[in-house]
């Protein structure tokens, strides 16, 4: 009888410790679940919470203006207008420049290799359109254009006049094949999606993009996308966004 009255009495509290139990069970197993651990969009108190996109976001940035660091420039797709000139060109050593985000990831990169033992310098970075005309003539002078044409851009088509591309030496080797047989083009090859870069041409791709392999070309995309690359083991920003290339003008 004294047990019964006990028990009517703590029931409500009963109730009340159960519910507050299962709300923490409730948000632990929330707050631990794979989508919210990488859900890295932060929300404000207020704003409405929605699911967030499955997979890569394709339309973060875009693929045409030529300030965007995923512009997609190739043979079908000049600078606009092609006499472009980037802002914020920032020095990377070696008389180059590239655009400061990618300036600062270069940085960063170089000197984790010189940790490694490995020394890196910048070959080739930022080219205006007058310096693509130099540069693209003289493939032309000295290698005739069929083969100038397979690896070097026109003026207006070079993805170095955005100021996100950069060739890079060591070992060396300075803007040649045998940059990638050397442990500075090995390692920079196998480490430089983490520093925002991918390797633009390869023997892979070489249709889409239009050009032969170069294992000394990196193209600054940001690290997100360098690591969607790297995951999914994507061949060339064209095949990616499905963007027309190719090796015809
Ligand atoms: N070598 C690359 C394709 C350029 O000239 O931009
Ligand atoms: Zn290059």
């Amino acid at each position: 009888m004294r047990y019964t009255r006990l028990m009517k009495r703590r029931t409500p509290l009963l109730i009340f410790v159960i519910l507050i139990g299962l709300a923490g069970i409730f948000s632990y197993s929330r707050s631990h679940s794979p989508a919210a651990s990488t859900d890295k969009v932060s929300h404000s108190a207020t704003a409405p919470q929605s699911k967030p996109a499955p997979g890569f976001d394709k339309k973060q940035f875009s693929t045409s203006l030529p300030t965007s660091p995923w512009v997609i420039v190739n043979k079908q797709h000049p600078l606009q207008p092609k006499t472009y000139i980037p802002p914020d060109l920032t020095p990377v050593g070696n008389g180059q420049y590239m655009r400061a985000e990618a300036a600062a990831a270069l940085s960063h990169m170089f000197d984790d290799a010189k940790a490694a033992g490995l020394t890196l310098t910048a070959g080739s970075g930022y080219r205006s359109y007058d310096t693509q005309v130099s540069v693209y003539a003289s493939e032309v002078r000295n290698f005739g254009q069929t083969v100038a044409d397979s690896e070097s851009a026109r003026p207006g088509f070079s993805e170095h006049q955005t100021g996100w591309a950069i060739d890079i030496s060591g070992g060396g080797c300075n803007i040649g094949d045998c940059f990638g047989t050397t442990p500075q083009g090995k390692w920079v090859a196998a480490n430089a999606y983490k520093y925002g870069f991918i390797q633009r041409y390869t023997t892979a791709n070489s249709a889409s993009t239009g050009y032969r392999a170069e294992s000394w070309h990196f193209r600054y995309v940001g690290p997100a996308l360098a690591q969607e690359f790297h995951d999914t083991q994507a061949s060339s920003l064209e095949t990616f966004f499905g963007v027309s290339g190719g090796p015809n003008y």
